[in-house]
């Protein structure tokens, strides 16, 4: 490393500048940006009316402490983002990251027991194959095998259910395996409902899971199970929040209100860092009601400045109808994913809702037998997508490593989504001789049972 700046990877290139669904390098290369970085930005890159508002915000003020003043863009932002959330969700606090807001509702959820006087409730449950964070108490509700592996048993040993992974795991017939939402049902009863808080799941998976897309009626089903158990659901909105998936947020196409939903990323389309946590009313009446609050806030919680991006990164929104952008191109990009999987039998199950989208690798359609880990394919397609000047995002699912999300700015053009499928296709030529495809031949049977599925 020949930087006083910590990167690991010294590879990167160095960014010089964005504009719309393009970033361009210090040496004039162009990427489209085929998954928002890390599925955040949704309106583009270099909006004006967005720099503007942030512009202006920072010449009146950038920061001032939350207890000692409140400010225009914070309280603004937060009637507005309530506006558009389902039910009675009708607070919001701002933090600085996603991993700040899933923590912010994982100490909510235990005051919240607690003012109701139930002291005992405080774990909080989630997925295998699920990320919440990198911070210890989002990480501890985490089910990412790869992540937690550094800290070991410093983090909480919280019970994780079974994803909704209908590709390996089908969700109802002869061979369901209990992936369905029913499965929390025998997991809080085992678990024990007097020691849970919460349950925590991501509507949609994201980078744990390469876009593992439950049917409609899933999250229903966990709701009914969760209030029939005296258990809160948080539903972790960090990727799918602010109209990713075609909704302000995922959990409306169930018509589910969760009792906290925590976002991040797409909130400020990246602009500056934001993570928030909206709340249903009863949430607070609990929390404020016995005088004591939740433990709130960091030294950078409700920043004006942030917040001002923000709100214009909403209003922008709002003003361009871009959830109607979303379900129109989103619609082409499953079209174009799904010719793409047929052209090229490597890959499969191409999944997602709205703008955010995943697929998988394998070396055997018949038997979906993923490529050997040692492949990498999820970081060698990355690199492939890369040269050929397009982003997508590598997936986890630990220690397959074979998914990739595509997840375009919201407010990507058709054009540009036939450029990002003709790049996807171009790097997708010749990458079954990169995995092996269809290598057990040569080397004989190695199929991927169900057995060998479940210890994921
Ligand atoms: C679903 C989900 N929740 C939480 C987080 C954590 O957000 P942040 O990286 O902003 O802390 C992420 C980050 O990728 C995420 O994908």
């Amino acid at each position: 490393m020949d930087t006083a700046l910590l990167m690991p990877d010294s590879s990167a290139p160095t960014v010089d500048r964005a504009e719309g669904v393009y970033i361009f390098d210090n040496v004039g290369r162009r990427y489209l940006d085929g998954c928002g970085g890390a599925m955040t930005v949704s309106i583009g890159h270099g909006v004006g009316e967005v720099i503007e508002a942030m512009h202006a915000q920072a010449a009146k003020v950038s920061f001032v402490y939350r207890t000692q003043f409140t400010n225009e863009p914070a309280k603004a932002l937060a009637s507005e983002l309530t506006a558009v959330a389902p039910g009675d969700l009708n607070h919001a606090f701002f933090v600085n990251s996603g991993s700040e807001a899933t923590e912010l509702a994982m100490r909510v959820a235990i005051q919240y027991w607690r003012a109701r006087g139930r002291p005992t409730k405080t774990r909080i449950l989630g997925r295998k194959l699920s990320y919440h964070g990198m911070t210890m108490g989002a990480l501890t509700m985490s089910g990412h095998e790869a992540r937690r592996a550094d800290y070991g048993d410093l983090l909480q040993d919280f019970a994780l259910a079974a994803p909704p992974y209908d590709f390996r795991f089908p969700v109802s017939g002869p061979d369901a395996e209990g992936f369905g939402a029913g499965v929390w049902d025998r997991v809080l009863r085992e678990e024990g409902a007097d020691s849970i808080a919460a349950v925590i799941v991501e509507p949609i998976v994201g980078a744990a899971g390469g876009a593992l897309t439950p049917p409609i009626g899933y999250l229903a089903a966990l709701r009914e199970i969760c209030d029939r158990h005296q258990v809160l659901l948080i539903t972790d909105e960090v990727v799918t929040g602010l109209g990713r998936t075609g909704r302000w947020f995922a959990c409306e196409h169930d018509e589910v209100v969760p009792d906290l939903i925590a976002c991040g990323k797409g909130l400020t389309s990246g602009y500056t860092p934001l993570g928030a946590v909206l709340f249903r009313n009863h949430i607070v009446e609990a929390l404020f009601g016995v005088g004591h609050g939740a433990p709130f806030g960091h030294t950078f919680s409700n920043n004006p400045l942030s917040c001002s991006a923000a709100l214009a990164v909403l209003r922008f929104m709002k003003r361009n109808a871009i959830l109607g952008n979303v379900a129109a191109r989103g619609e082409q990009l499953r079209v174009g994913l799904a010719g793409l999987a047929r052209r090229f039998p490597w890959i499969a199950d191409p999944r997602g809702r709205g703008l955010l989208w995943g697929f998988e690798f394998v070396t055997d359609p018949d038997r979906r037998t993923p490529p050997t880990a040692e492949r990498a394919a999820n970081l060698r397609f990355v690199e492939r997508c890369f040269e050929n000047g397009l982003l997508v995002y590598p997936c986890g699912i630990a220690p397959l490593n074979n998914a990739v999300i595509v997840s375009p700015p919201l407010t990507i053009s058709e054009l540009e989504v036939d450029d990002l499928l003709e790049r996807l296709a171009g790097s997708l030529e010749g990458f079954g001789a990169v995995i092996d495809f269809q290598g057990w031949k040569r080397a004989g049977p190695a199929p991927f049972t169900a057995g060998a599925a479940k210890r994921l």
